[in-house]
Protein backbone atom coordinates (compact mmCIF):
# COMPACT_ATOMS: atom_id res chain seq x y z
CA UNK A 1 0.00 0.00 0.00
CA UNK A 2 2.68 2.29 1.18
CA UNK A 3 4.98 1.74 -2.29
CA UNK A 4 1.77 2.20 -4.17
CA UNK A 5 0.95 5.29 -2.65
CA UNK A 6 5.14 6.56 -3.31
CA UNK A 7 4.52 4.87 -7.21
CA UNK A 8 1.18 7.28 -7.58
CA UNK A 9 2.46 10.16 -5.78
CA UNK A 10 5.88 9.83 -8.19
CA UNK A 11 3.78 9.48 -11.55
CA UNK A 12 1.80 12.59 -10.13
CA UNK A 13 4.89 15.06 -9.86
CA UNK A 14 6.30 13.35 -13.36
CA UNK A 15 3.07 14.92 -14.99
CA UNK A 16 3.24 18.02 -13.89
CA UNK A 17 6.87 18.21 -14.37
CA UNK A 18 7.51 16.91 -17.71
CA UNK A 19 5.39 19.27 -20.42
CA UNK A 20 7.66 21.84 -20.11
CA UNK A 21 6.94 25.04 -21.28
CA UNK A 22 6.78 25.90 -24.89
CA UNK A 23 9.91 27.87 -26.12
CA UNK A 24 8.93 31.14 -27.96
CA UNK A 25 10.36 32.25 -30.64
CA UNK A 26 12.61 35.37 -30.29
CA UNK A 27 13.11 38.24 -32.80
CA UNK A 28 16.26 38.82 -34.27
CA UNK A 29 17.82 41.56 -32.55
CA UNK A 30 16.18 45.06 -32.96
CA UNK A 31 14.09 43.60 -35.60
CA UNK A 32 10.50 43.08 -36.35
CA UNK A 33 8.82 40.50 -33.92
CA UNK A 34 8.67 37.29 -36.68
CA UNK A 35 5.20 35.10 -37.40
CA UNK A 36 5.09 32.40 -35.16
CA UNK A 37 4.23 29.30 -36.86
CA UNK A 38 2.91 26.45 -34.94
CA UNK A 39 5.90 23.37 -35.30
CA UNK A 40 4.49 19.98 -34.66
CA UNK A 41 8.59 19.28 -33.91
CA UNK A 42 8.76 21.14 -31.06
CA UNK A 43 8.51 20.71 -27.70
CA UNK A 44 9.59 16.90 -25.82
CA UNK A 45 6.73 14.77 -27.22
CA UNK A 46 6.68 17.35 -30.86
CA UNK A 47 7.18 14.76 -33.91
CA UNK A 48 8.04 15.84 -37.05
CA UNK A 49 5.24 15.68 -39.91
CA UNK A 50 6.29 13.17 -42.75
CA UNK A 51 3.83 14.69 -45.29
CA UNK A 52 4.82 18.19 -44.67
CA UNK A 53 8.59 16.46 -44.65
CA UNK A 54 8.13 14.98 -48.13
CA UNK A 55 6.73 18.33 -49.66
CA UNK A 56 9.43 20.31 -48.40
CA UNK A 57 12.06 17.91 -49.70
CA UNK A 58 10.68 18.22 -52.86
CA UNK A 59 11.06 21.84 -52.82
CA UNK A 60 14.44 21.95 -51.36
CA UNK A 61 15.36 20.06 -54.55
CA UNK A 62 13.68 21.80 -56.78
CA UNK A 63 13.97 25.16 -55.88
CA UNK A 64 16.55 26.00 -53.36
CA UNK A 65 19.65 23.84 -54.43
CA UNK A 66 19.60 25.75 -57.64
CA UNK A 67 21.79 27.74 -55.04
CA UNK A 68 22.62 26.47 -51.84
CA UNK A 69 23.54 22.92 -50.88
CA UNK A 70 22.32 20.90 -48.02
CA UNK A 71 25.68 18.93 -47.77
CA UNK A 72 25.27 16.68 -44.68
CA UNK A 73 21.96 15.24 -46.47
CA UNK A 74 22.22 12.26 -48.65
CA UNK A 75 19.27 11.79 -50.94
CA UNK A 76 19.30 8.17 -49.89
CA UNK A 77 18.52 9.95 -46.20
CA UNK A 78 15.34 10.95 -47.89
CA UNK A 79 13.83 7.12 -47.69
CA UNK A 80 13.57 7.84 -43.84
CA UNK A 81 10.03 9.34 -43.79
CA UNK A 82 8.56 7.36 -46.84
CA UNK A 83 10.19 8.09 -50.22
CA UNK A 84 11.07 4.58 -51.82
CA UNK A 85 14.52 4.06 -53.44
CA UNK A 86 12.93 4.44 -56.82
CA UNK A 87 11.57 8.06 -55.74
CA UNK A 88 14.57 8.74 -54.31
CA UNK A 89 16.86 8.27 -57.39
CA UNK A 90 14.32 10.19 -59.26
CA UNK A 91 14.80 12.78 -57.61
CA UNK A 92 18.90 12.88 -57.41
CA UNK A 93 18.70 12.01 -61.23
CA UNK A 94 16.85 15.61 -61.59
CA UNK A 95 19.39 17.16 -59.72
CA UNK A 96 21.92 15.45 -62.30
CA UNK A 97 22.75 13.27 -58.85
CA UNK A 98 22.32 10.02 -57.77
CA UNK A 99 20.91 8.43 -54.89
CA UNK A 100 24.17 8.00 -52.53
CA UNK A 101 24.97 11.43 -53.24
CA UNK A 102 24.85 14.57 -51.08
CA UNK A 103 22.69 17.51 -51.40
CA UNK A 104 25.32 19.09 -53.53
CA UNK A 105 23.74 22.62 -55.48
CA UNK A 106 25.09 22.46 -58.95
CA UNK A 107 25.64 25.92 -59.14
CA UNK A 108 29.99 26.45 -58.55
CA UNK A 109 31.11 29.13 -55.73
CA UNK A 110 33.12 31.15 -58.30
CA UNK A 111 29.78 31.36 -60.70
CA UNK A 112 27.62 32.27 -56.95
CA UNK A 113 30.01 34.72 -56.38
CA UNK A 114 29.93 36.35 -59.78
CA UNK A 115 25.91 36.23 -60.09
CA UNK A 116 25.52 37.14 -56.10
CA UNK A 117 29.09 38.48 -54.44
CA UNK A 118 28.89 35.37 -52.08
CA UNK A 119 28.34 31.70 -51.88
CA UNK A 120 24.71 30.94 -50.38
CA UNK A 121 25.36 29.62 -46.94
CA UNK A 122 24.77 26.06 -46.81
CA UNK A 123 21.21 25.16 -45.13
CA UNK A 124 22.01 21.77 -43.88
CA UNK A 125 22.40 23.91 -40.08
CA UNK A 126 20.27 26.68 -41.35
CA UNK A 127 17.28 26.59 -38.94
CA UNK A 128 19.79 26.50 -35.65
CA UNK A 129 22.59 28.70 -36.94
CA UNK A 130 20.45 32.10 -36.64
CA UNK A 131 18.41 33.88 -33.89
CA UNK A 132 14.77 32.51 -34.15
CA UNK A 133 15.57 29.08 -35.14
CA UNK A 134 12.98 28.03 -37.63
CA UNK A 135 10.84 30.97 -37.29
CA UNK A 136 13.59 33.07 -38.95
CA UNK A 137 13.93 31.16 -41.71
CA UNK A 138 10.15 30.80 -42.50
CA UNK A 139 9.99 34.68 -42.25
CA UNK A 140 13.01 35.21 -44.64
CA UNK A 141 10.64 33.09 -46.87
CA UNK A 142 7.63 34.89 -46.39
CA UNK A 143 9.56 38.38 -45.97
CA UNK A 144 9.69 39.45 -49.31
CA UNK A 145 6.95 42.21 -50.87
CA UNK A 146 3.75 41.51 -51.43
CA UNK A 147 1.88 42.81 -54.22
CA UNK A 148 0.27 45.15 -51.90
CA UNK A 149 3.26 46.27 -50.69
CA UNK A 150 4.43 46.74 -54.16
CA UNK A 151 1.86 48.88 -54.84
CA UNK A 152 2.08 50.75 -51.79
CA UNK A 153 6.49 51.36 -52.81
CA UNK A 154 5.43 52.51 -56.32
CA UNK A 155 2.54 54.72 -55.15
CA UNK A 156 5.11 56.21 -52.99
CA UNK A 157 7.61 56.81 -55.09
CA UNK A 158 5.82 58.16 -58.38
CA UNK A 159 6.07 61.91 -56.76
CA UNK A 160 9.59 61.09 -55.67
CA UNK A 161 9.11 62.83 -52.10
CA UNK A 162 7.33 60.20 -49.58
CA UNK A 163 4.22 62.44 -47.46
CA UNK A 164 3.55 61.70 -43.92
CA UNK A 165 0.85 59.55 -44.82
CA UNK A 166 2.93 57.41 -47.23
CA UNK A 167 5.78 56.61 -44.61
CA UNK A 168 3.39 55.92 -41.60
CA UNK A 169 1.76 53.38 -44.50
CA UNK A 170 5.07 51.94 -45.85
CA UNK A 171 6.57 52.04 -42.42
CA UNK A 172 3.85 49.94 -41.40
CA UNK A 173 3.61 47.62 -44.46
CA UNK A 174 7.62 47.01 -44.00
CA UNK A 175 8.06 46.76 -40.35
CA UNK A 176 10.13 49.60 -41.21
CA UNK A 177 10.59 52.06 -38.00
CA UNK A 178 8.25 55.28 -38.85
CA UNK A 179 11.05 57.65 -36.99
CA UNK A 180 13.47 57.06 -39.43
CA UNK A 181 11.45 58.57 -42.44
CA UNK A 182 14.76 58.42 -44.46
CA UNK A 183 16.07 54.99 -43.96
CA UNK A 184 11.97 54.81 -45.69
CA UNK A 185 13.27 57.07 -47.90
CA UNK A 186 16.26 54.69 -49.02
CA UNK A 187 14.56 51.68 -48.99
CA UNK A 188 12.33 52.87 -51.26
CA UNK A 189 14.86 53.90 -53.93
CA UNK A 190 16.49 50.55 -53.41
CA UNK A 191 13.71 48.71 -54.49
CA UNK A 192 13.07 50.70 -57.01
CA UNK A 193 16.84 49.76 -58.66
CA UNK A 194 15.49 46.35 -58.17
CA UNK A 195 17.37 45.51 -54.99
CA UNK A 196 15.71 42.48 -52.99
CA UNK A 197 14.02 43.90 -49.79
CA UNK A 198 12.93 41.72 -47.39
CA UNK A 199 11.13 42.78 -44.29
CA UNK A 200 12.91 40.40 -41.29
CA UNK A 201 17.01 40.37 -43.30
CA UNK A 202 18.84 42.23 -40.30
CA UNK A 203 19.23 45.61 -42.67
CA UNK A 204 16.51 44.66 -45.01
CA UNK A 205 18.41 44.10 -48.26
CA UNK A 206 19.80 40.86 -49.17
CA UNK A 207 21.48 39.01 -52.24
CA UNK A 208 18.80 36.33 -52.68
CA UNK A 209 15.95 37.36 -54.72
CA UNK A 210 12.35 35.87 -53.35
CA UNK A 211 12.91 31.86 -53.98
CA UNK A 212 9.42 30.70 -53.30
CA UNK A 213 6.42 32.04 -55.67
CA UNK A 214 2.59 30.22 -55.42
CA UNK A 215 2.97 27.10 -57.68
CA UNK A 216 6.64 26.45 -57.82
CA UNK A 217 6.01 23.07 -57.02
CA UNK A 218 3.64 20.53 -57.99
CA UNK A 219 2.94 18.59 -54.49
CA UNK A 220 1.64 14.92 -55.41
CA UNK A 221 -0.37 15.08 -52.54
CA UNK A 222 -2.41 17.80 -54.00
CA UNK A 223 -1.53 20.13 -51.21
CA UNK A 224 -2.06 23.37 -52.82
CA UNK A 225 1.44 25.15 -52.72
CA UNK A 226 0.93 28.84 -52.03
CA UNK A 227 3.95 30.42 -50.86
CA UNK A 228 3.25 30.23 -47.30
CA UNK A 229 2.84 26.39 -47.62
CA UNK A 230 5.98 25.98 -49.72
CA UNK A 231 7.99 27.70 -46.65
CA UNK A 232 6.38 26.53 -43.98
CA UNK A 233 7.22 22.63 -45.58
CA UNK A 234 10.96 23.68 -46.75
CA UNK A 235 11.40 24.85 -43.36
CA UNK A 236 9.81 21.53 -41.79
CA UNK A 237 12.11 19.75 -44.05
CA UNK A 238 15.78 22.32 -42.99
CA UNK A 239 14.80 21.58 -39.11
CA UNK A 240 14.76 17.64 -39.82
CA UNK A 241 18.10 18.27 -42.03
CA UNK A 242 19.87 20.02 -38.68
CA UNK A 243 18.77 17.29 -36.81
CA UNK A 244 17.49 14.14 -38.58
CA UNK A 245 17.74 11.90 -35.58
CA UNK A 246 15.66 14.07 -33.08
CA UNK A 247 12.80 11.34 -33.33
CA UNK A 248 14.92 8.46 -32.14
CA UNK A 249 16.18 11.12 -29.08
CA UNK A 250 13.09 11.87 -28.32
CA UNK A 251 11.90 8.51 -28.02
CA UNK A 252 14.96 7.43 -26.12
CA UNK A 253 14.57 9.95 -24.06
CA UNK A 254 10.74 9.78 -23.01
CA UNK A 255 12.01 5.85 -21.90
CA UNK A 256 14.65 7.21 -19.97
CA UNK A 257 12.62 9.61 -17.62
CA UNK A 258 10.42 6.80 -17.30
CA UNK A 259 12.75 4.20 -16.11
CA UNK A 260 14.40 7.24 -13.58
CA UNK A 261 10.39 7.40 -11.77
CA UNK A 262 10.10 4.07 -11.02
CA UNK A 263 13.67 3.54 -10.12
CA UNK A 264 12.90 6.26 -7.64
CA UNK A 265 9.91 5.43 -6.52
CA UNK A 266 11.00 2.25 -5.84
CA UNK A 267 14.65 3.48 -3.90
CA UNK A 268 11.92 5.34 -2.17
CA UNK A 269 9.73 2.68 -1.02
CA UNK A 270 12.84 0.09 0.09
CA UNK A 271 14.42 3.47 2.05
CA UNK A 272 10.88 3.93 4.14
CA UNK A 273 10.57 0.27 4.66
CA UNK A 274 14.22 -0.18 6.20
CA UNK A 275 14.07 2.69 8.25
CA UNK A 276 10.48 1.51 9.16
CA UNK A 277 12.13 -1.00 11.72
CA UNK A 278 14.22 1.76 13.12
CA UNK A 279 13.03 2.83 16.87
CA UNK A 280 13.89 6.28 17.95
C1 LIG B 1 18.87 32.19 -56.94
C2 LIG B 1 19.68 31.64 -55.90
C3 LIG B 1 18.98 31.25 -54.60
C4 LIG B 1 17.93 30.38 -54.44
C5 LIG B 1 17.15 29.63 -55.50
C6 LIG B 1 17.71 30.29 -53.02
N1 LIG B 1 18.60 31.07 -52.34
FE1 LIG B 1 18.70 31.34 -50.34
N2 LIG B 1 20.25 32.61 -50.54
C7 LIG B 1 20.83 32.97 -51.75
C8 LIG B 1 21.87 33.93 -51.49
C9 LIG B 1 22.74 34.58 -52.54
C10 LIG B 1 21.92 34.14 -50.10
C11 LIG B 1 22.82 35.09 -49.32
C12 LIG B 1 22.02 36.34 -48.98
C13 LIG B 1 22.83 37.40 -48.28
O1 LIG B 1 23.52 37.09 -47.30
O2 LIG B 1 22.73 38.57 -48.70
C14 LIG B 1 20.87 33.29 -49.53
C15 LIG B 1 20.58 33.23 -48.19
C16 LIG B 1 19.61 32.41 -47.63
C17 LIG B 1 19.34 32.32 -46.23
C18 LIG B 1 20.10 32.99 -45.13
C19 LIG B 1 19.70 34.33 -44.70
C20 LIG B 1 20.65 34.76 -43.62
O3 LIG B 1 20.19 35.11 -42.54
O4 LIG B 1 21.88 34.73 -43.84
C21 LIG B 1 18.31 31.41 -46.07
C22 LIG B 1 17.63 30.98 -44.79
C23 LIG B 1 17.99 30.95 -47.39
N3 LIG B 1 18.79 31.57 -48.32
C24 LIG B 1 17.03 29.99 -47.64
C25 LIG B 1 16.69 29.54 -48.90
C26 LIG B 1 15.68 28.53 -49.15
C27 LIG B 1 14.93 27.76 -48.07
C28 LIG B 1 15.59 28.38 -50.49
C29 LIG B 1 14.64 27.51 -51.25
C30 LIG B 1 13.25 27.73 -51.01
C31 LIG B 1 16.55 29.32 -51.09
N4 LIG B 1 17.20 30.00 -50.09
C32 LIG B 1 16.74 29.49 -52.45
C33 LIG B 1 20.46 32.52 -53.00
C34 LIG B 1 19.41 31.67 -53.27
Amino acid sequence: MDFMNTVKAALVTAALVLPVLPQTGLASSGGPPLPQEDWSFKGIFGQFDQAALKRGAKVTIEVCLGCHSIKYIKFDHLRQFGFTEAEVSEMAGGAGLTKQDKLVSGLAPADAKESFGLVPPDLSLMTKARKGYEDYTFAILTGYLTEEDTALVDAAKEDGTLSPEEITKLASALHMDPHHPEKIDEAVKRIANGDHFNKYFPGNFLAMPAPLSAGAVTYADGTEATVKQLAKDVTTFLAWAAEPTQTERKSTGHKVILYLIVLTAMLYAVKRRIWARVHH
